[in-house]
């Protein structure tokens, strides 16, 4: 158990072993020494202690494996560390399983945020200064043809998932308005990157490309999404947890948009480019389109790059480059993830400690 009374923040990280969490510890743990980051998660198949192998014994990181909705470890979790700030992640992230198994989406979404919120209420009430950012989406706002959305724009949600990270963002809001707890709720547009599960789109195309298995695309291909990578995340994030007005929403986007179709075929001519792959297009397979499916995604982020001075760093040209070469140089974490070796990470290096 860490002694958390010699650090200035002891901030819990909802979510860290999952794919922006584990990102996001990388980029805190090493650049706040000062600030004790406690990880909690449940390692659900989304998560993967694996990742953050190089910062498991550093000194201001503890992880503990607790499930949001169940209030009571999450509460003594509060108290034990002293919690006086939430990074919250942790959720059901992948669209496709809320539509066959909404529950679960709605327990940890929904109930494990409410739950969180109310942790977060009774510690504000014992310390100075508390503060709660809320990790969401622009999957809240719907789908629209043409234009982008502002953080004023209602909510439209249309998958499950979407309407349980709406209700989300609603709660904290809520919690904000209601008791007056600090809060900052950043919603960010699709990710990429290291470490993300290959169930999501990229991903599971560089995976399923390198076996010279089929490229399922939905529909007619033709859906765009607004590509972000996850670093220029959390370098967004780390700003609006930092300067992020009291009460504020903040878009997080790249404007780097591209149909699927388009996308796909720009990862297989870089596998090509990398001689990992041949002829790699023929491998496109259309599939029966997501229920539901969202057309176009599109955020306009004007609010925090001029507020908060941010910007990407990335374009998809060079991120998507980057990301290939990544997962080619890490094919065991990948092939852990398809075999399920991931799962034992836990119980071999946590169980004895
Ligand atoms: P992920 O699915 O990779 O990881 C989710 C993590 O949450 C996992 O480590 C999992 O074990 C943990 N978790 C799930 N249920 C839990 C529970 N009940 N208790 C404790 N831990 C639990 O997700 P991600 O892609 O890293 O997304 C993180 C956050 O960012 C989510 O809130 C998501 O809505 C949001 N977001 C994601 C994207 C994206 O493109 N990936 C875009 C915008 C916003
Ligand atoms: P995904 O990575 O699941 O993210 P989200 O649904 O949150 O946008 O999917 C990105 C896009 O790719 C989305 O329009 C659905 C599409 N898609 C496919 O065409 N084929 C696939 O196998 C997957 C997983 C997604």
């Amino acid at each position: 158990m860490k002694n958390s009374d010699k650090y200035k923040m002891r901030v819990m990280v909802t979510g860290g072993a999952g794919f922006i969490g584990s990102n996001l510890l990388l980029h805190l743990v090493s650049h706040y020494p000062d600030y004790l980051f406690v990880n909690v998660d449940d390692l659900t198949y989304a998560g993967n202690p694996a990742n953050l192998s190089s910062i498991e014994s550093s000194q201001n990181y503890c992880f503990e494996k607790i499930n949001i909705c169940d209030y009571k470890p999450l509460s003594a979790c509060f108290n034990i560390y002293n919690i006086n700030a939430v990074i919250h992640l942790a959720a059901e992230t992948h669209v496709d399983r809320s539509i066959l198994e909404p529950a679960e989406f709605i327990q940890t979404n929904i109930t494990g945020t409410f739950n969180l919120l109310e942790c977060s209420r009774t510690a504000s009430e014992a310390c100075d200064k508390f503060r709660f950012h809320f990790i969401s989406t622009d999957e809240i706002y719907g789908s629209r043809l043409s234009g982008s959305f502002d953080e004023l724009s209602p909510f439209s949600p249309n998958s499950p998932y979407a309407a349980s990270k709406a209700a989300g963002n609603h709660l904290v809001r809520s919690y904000h308005k209601t008791y007056g707890l600090e809060t900052v709720i950043s919603i960010s547009s699709n990710n990429y990157g290291p470490f993300q599960f290959p169930e999501k789109l990229i991903p599971l195309i560089i995976s399923n490309a390198k076996q010279g298995k089929e490229l399922p695309v939905y529909g007619d291909g033709q859906q765009v999404r607004d590509w972000l990578h996850v670093s220029d995340h959390c370098q967004a994030i780390d700003l609006v947890f930092h300067q992020g007005q009291n009460g504020h929403s903040y878009n997080i986007s790249s404007s780097d948009e591209s149909t699927n179709l388009a996308l796909v075929k720009q990862i297989c001519q870089l596998l090509e480019d990398f001689n990992e792959a041949v002829d790699c297009e023929k491998l496109i397979k259309f599939v029966t389109d997501r229920p539901g499916h969202d057309q176009r995604y599109s955020l306009d982020s004007s609010k925090i790059r001029t507020e908060l001075n941010w910007k990407p760093q990335y374009s998809l040209e060079t991120g998507l480059r980057e990301t290939i070469k990544w997962y080619l140089d890490n094919s065991e974490w990948l092939k852990n993830c398809s075999n399920g070796d991931y799962l034992k990470y836990y119980d071999n290096n946590y169980s004895n400690r």
